[in-house]
């Protein structure tokens, strides 16, 4: 191209890649990969000297293993299916992800795996009855990439194939694969055909184990308030017919330290302050407990005492109430 002029030799492999003036990805420790402008390639040095864009616009030299190329297309496009991007590496794929982000829109395909990105508020246009409709036995391509599209996809080949269909989710901690398994698990038993009989009630036992699951299972640690400190595998059957006929769950690793000890920071089970919070004075007293005490096994890793009346009091005696009706679908009040 007129006005450019590369300095690596022609044999080189690399050197073919990335031309003065060419924009590109470089490495960045705060921002993943920057967007900057090459100023020189040196193929012996393996080494390319960058500017970033913006107006620091300062240079740096990058190794080239630290490059990738930048595919504009401008601001707003953006890719549902990262496959039909033209350069499928990290620093593109990231970009796509961030600008769908940007715009709520936190789910993205790489073919058959379903990206998704923690948007760590409600975004609720996406999860509401009329959504799940939308969904409905339709071809997966045809409407933005979502959690539903992919267990209706379950739901679809299981009935056709008549064999079991699994969906693994995977992530680091507080990256959401809790919430997209109840996210999942509500479309499949709020869609699925129900047996008269039986239906509602396998339905909203599903539904309602997983405050229990959490009250027991889950704690609030550095990465994550609500973090769930043991494995799970979730099973739902169907029948032949596709009516939901039962439903069971297997755990896996629980985390037993936490019950004695925590990280500075974290918490133990969500149980423990709910009880606290939720149980009534006579109770508390039956037990030789008092609400606003700080326990050793509660408070010592900075976490302080409940306070009456609080809004965080009041939250966790709301949860409580939540799970002793939880409790009641499964067992009786005797032995709860
Ligand atoms: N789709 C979503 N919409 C809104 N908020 C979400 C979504 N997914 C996750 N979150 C928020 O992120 C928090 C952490 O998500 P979640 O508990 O599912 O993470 P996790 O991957 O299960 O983490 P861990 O491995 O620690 O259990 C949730 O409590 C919720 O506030
Ligand atoms: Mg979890």
């Amino acid at each position: 191209m007129e006005g450019r002029q590369s300095t690596g030799s022609p044999l080189s492999p690399l050197a073919s890649h990335y031309e003065i003036d060419d924009w590109v990805w470089h490495k960045d420790d705060r921002e993943g990969y920057r967007r900057s402008r090459v100023l020189s390639v040196d193929n012996f040095r393996d080494s390319i000297i960058v500017a970033a864009d913006g107006p620091s616009g300062a240079s740096q030299a990058v190794r080239k293993s630290d490059v990738r190329p930048f595919y504009d297309v401008g601001e707003e496009r953006t890719f549902q299916d990262c496959t039909e991007m033209v350069h499928l590496d990290d620093a593109n794929i990231l970009d796509n992800l961030r600008k769908r982000y940007s715009k709520d829109e936190i789910y993205t395909y790489t073919a058959n795996v379903l990206l998704a990105v923690n948007p760590y508020k409600s975004v609720r246009r996406l999860y509401s009855r009329e959504e799940m409709e939308k969904y409905w036995g339709k071809n997966p391509g045809s409407l933005p990439p979502h959690p539903y599209a992919i267990a209706d996809v379950a739901y679809r080949r299981m009935q056709r194939n008549r064999k079991n269909q699994a969906l693994v989710i995977s992530g680091e901690s507080g990256a959401g694969k809790t919430e997209t398994a109840k996210i999942t698990m509500h479309y499949l038993t709020s869609m699925s055909r129900t047996d008269v009989e039986h239906g509602n009630k396998i339905q909203e036992k599903i539904v309602k184990a997983n405050p229990i699951l959490e009250s027991f299972g889950n704690a609030s640690t550095v990465m994550n308030m609500n973090s769930s400190r043991f494995g799970k595998y979730n099973e739902m059957m169907f029948d032949r017919v596709g009516s939901l006929v039962g439903a069971g769950i297997k755990t896996f690793l629980l985390e037993s330290s936490r019950v004695v000890f925590q990280q500075h920071g974290e918490k133990n089970y969500h149980v423990f302050y709910e009880l606290l919070a939720g149980m009534d004075e006579e109770f508390l007293d039956r037990l030789m407990l008092e609400r606003e005490e700080s326990y050793k096994l509660l408070h010592s890793s900075g976490t302080p005492p409940l306070q009456d009346g609080s809004p965080e009091t009041q939250r966790l005696a709301k949860q409580f109430e939540e799970l002793k009706y939880a409790l009641s679908l499964f067992i009786n009040e005797e032995e709860q």
